[in-house]
């Protein structure tokens, strides 16, 4: 069974949606550990309650923080790193160890609106349509291979709480959904590009008025 690495550093509904998941049977997988750089993140509380090891790991040594991280997950036995909301870049040689392992959730439509506030830039920008990302992680930021986009509608009078709500329902999709993908060696990176191989689908969870990109 695939053992999932996960890094997070607030809420955890990311980390929550991947742990119904793999209870539900949803996709094939463990949370084997949970690391954060924020001691108080509630998604440690979401892993112990869960029976799932988590971690503190201070980050204002990146060097120690990333070590840290690769002996847990490591030791666990993980064959894939999930950023769920966490909010650090990661080194150049930490990518390097686990590219092609390790993949993040934007909450934007990348390459639009990269950074730490994609649900808030786009409204600010004025934008009809947003969504979020999946992609695996590479040497820049929010830069690495596509694997899933869901697009969301922004309403008239949509704040930034109320648009980021909306898009945190598709995230929770579509991450799992990437995990589980992962999971049946379905997605084949080619250059710029994620191929996804043919096989069953996610279209019967489908929520009104998102479009998935194929693979979902
Ligand atoms: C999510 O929108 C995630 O994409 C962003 O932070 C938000 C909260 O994530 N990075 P979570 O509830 O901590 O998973």
């Amino acid at each position: 069974m695939l053992k999932v690495g996960v890094l997070a550093s607030g809420s955890g509904t990311n980390l929550q949606a991947i742990i119904d998941a793999c209870k539900e049977g949803k996709i094939n997988a463990e949370v084997a550990a949970v690391v954060s750089d924020n001691r108080d993140a509630f998604a440690l509380e979401r892993a112990r309650k869960h029976g799932i090891d988590a971690y503190f790991s201070d980050a204002s040594d990146r060097k120690k923080h990333e070590e840290e991280i690769n002996k847990i997950f490591s030791d666990k036995g993980a064959g894939l790193i999930v950023g769920a909301g966490y909010m650090r870049i990661l080194s150049p040689q930490f990518v390097q160890k686990w590219y092609g392992r390790i993949i993040n959730i934007h909450p934007a439509l990348l390459p639009s609106f990269k950074g730490t506030d994609g649900q808030g830039d786009a409204l600010r920008y004025g934008v009809k349509i947003t969504g979020c990302t999946t992609h695996f992680i590479d040497e820049k930021t929010d830069h690495g291979p596509i694997i899933l986009q869901a697009a969301v509608r922004v309403h008239e009078g949509d704040d930034r709480d109320k648009l980021a709500k909306r898009i945190l329902r598709v995230e929770h999709q579509i991450l799992p959904r990437s995990i589980d993908l992962f999971e049946q060696g379905r997605l084949k990176i080619e250059g710029r590009r994620v191929r996804i191989t043919e096989g069953d689908s996610w279209m019967k969870y489908a929520l009104p008025d998102v479009l998935y990109s194929e693979g979902f």
